[in-house]
């Protein structure tokens, strides 16, 4: 098929969903060079107030990022691929990512597809799922980017609270919107670290119409070591599992990350680039990524070294009386109760500590990335300083 077919083909199918066709420049802008997306990645630093990550910041635990950069046979990985780089493809390392992807999570070849980055995913399977007529369900709070996405497309959202114990309620999800195009499941969730059962995804799954789709967000997943729903996708054809190398991995300047699901379904998010992001993914990113995903060992000392830091971080904050939110993973919600979230990061950021946002939900709530041991001495120096 020719180019301009297949985008006749692709506006035939958005209208049909409901889409007008003066979205459709919306939508190309969103796919068209990948800057749209790149922009619309960023919501974790555009909300609260807070215009950047302040990167003159000593201690910087406001962005979700690792304390250290990317595990060490994925650094000597990388660095050796360089010498090859004039090709494209010396020796389809793209191939053997997804072959590290199929023996670590068992999933057949077909149903992998990387990605440079989870945002672009994640944008992408709003267009390709939801439309003004089918809407988007989130959690609230999650990570925005989804609920972004939809609302930049116009498509309608309903964010429901989470439960008491800070997990997704799903039945309050599939009650806000029975025939959502798409489910947004995060797990750890971002903000509170908090894992939301196998069991209850599974509840929507079997509960949902059988032509909406769960997209499960594992970013955070290797930090809480707890089961992963990556054994769903070769059972059943609505739900994708997305991961990111941005997280335990070190590697989120370095943008790698993939998606688990039927290959149908990779196909259709694909198509608005002719498959192009997906495709041509940097050598470093990709052998780096290889060579991590299979170092278990490494990857389960990491999560032990932040568990460890945590648990010291926890104690302090729980001992001088503060609320702090139960959490499975690298960041945690602390409730300031008088002060607005947002006086609290400035006044952090006067001590040289860079902390994270907030969400409208919770205004007096902060969420703190777990770092480095040295960076949780420097955020206590400064809460024993600021909260007297
Ligand atoms: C839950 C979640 N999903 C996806 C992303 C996007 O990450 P990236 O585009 O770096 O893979 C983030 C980043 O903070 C996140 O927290």
């Amino acid at each position: 098929m020719t180019d301009a077919l297949v985008k006749e083909e692709i506006q035939d199918d958005l209208m049909h969903r409901g889409f007008a066709r003066r979205d459709l420049a919306r939508i190309a802008g969103l796919f068209g060079i990948g800057a749209a997306v790149a922009t619309m990645g960023r919501p974790a630093f555009a909300s609260g107030g807070v215009p950047d990550p302040a990167p003159e910041a000593k201690t910087r635990i406001g962005a979700n990022e690792c304390w250290t950069g990317p595990l060490m046979p994925g650094q000597q990985a990388a660095a050796k691929i360089i010498a090859s780089g004039n090709r494209y493809s010396p020796h389809d390392e793209r191939g053997d990512f997804i072959k590290a992807v199929m023996a670590v999570e068992n999933v057949p070849y077909d149903h992998v597809a990387p990605w440079p980055g989870s945002s672009d995913p994640l944008c992408r399977s709003v267009v390709t799922y939801c439309s003004p007529e089918r809407g988007l369900v989130t959690a609230d709070p999650t990570f925005e980017l989804a609920g972004r996405t939809a609302q930049w497309l116009k498509v309608p959202v309903k964010a429901v609270p989470l439960t008491k114990d800070y997990t997704h309620d799903v039945k309050g999800m599939l009650a806000a919107d029975p025939n959502a195009g798409l489910y947004y499941i995060c797990t750890p969730n971002n903000p509170t670290g908090t894992i939301t059962p196998i069991a209850d995804i599974q509840w929507l799954l079997d509960n949902k119409p059988a032509d909406s789709m769960v997209l499960i967000d594992e970013a955070y997943t290797h930090f809480a070591g707890v089961p992963t729903a990556s054994f769903l996708v070769s059972q059943r054809k609505d739900v994708i599992v997305m991961r990111t190398f941005s997280k335990i991995f070190g590697m989120a300047g370095m943008r790698m990350a993939f998606i688990m699901t039927n290959p149908d379904n990779i196909g259709k998010m694909m198509r608005y680039d002719g498959g192009m992001q997906s495709g041509a993914l940097p050598l470093p990113s990709l052998a780096c990524a290889t060579a991590s995903l299979t170092s278990a060992a490494l990857i389960k000392a990491r999560r032990e070294e932040m568990e460890g830091v945590r648990a010291i971080t926890l104690a302090h904050l729980k001992k001088k009386g503060l609320d702090v939110k139960p959490t499975a993973a690298n960041m945690f919600m602390i409730d300031w109760k008088t002060k607005p979230a947002k006086d609290m990061q400035a006044a952090f950021r006067k001590q040289d500590v860079e902390i994270g946002r907030s969400w409208p939900i919770w205004p007096t709530v902060s969420r703190v990335t777990v770092g480095s041991k040295e960076d949780m001495t420097a955020f206590i120096g400064a809460v024993d300083k600021i909260v007297a």
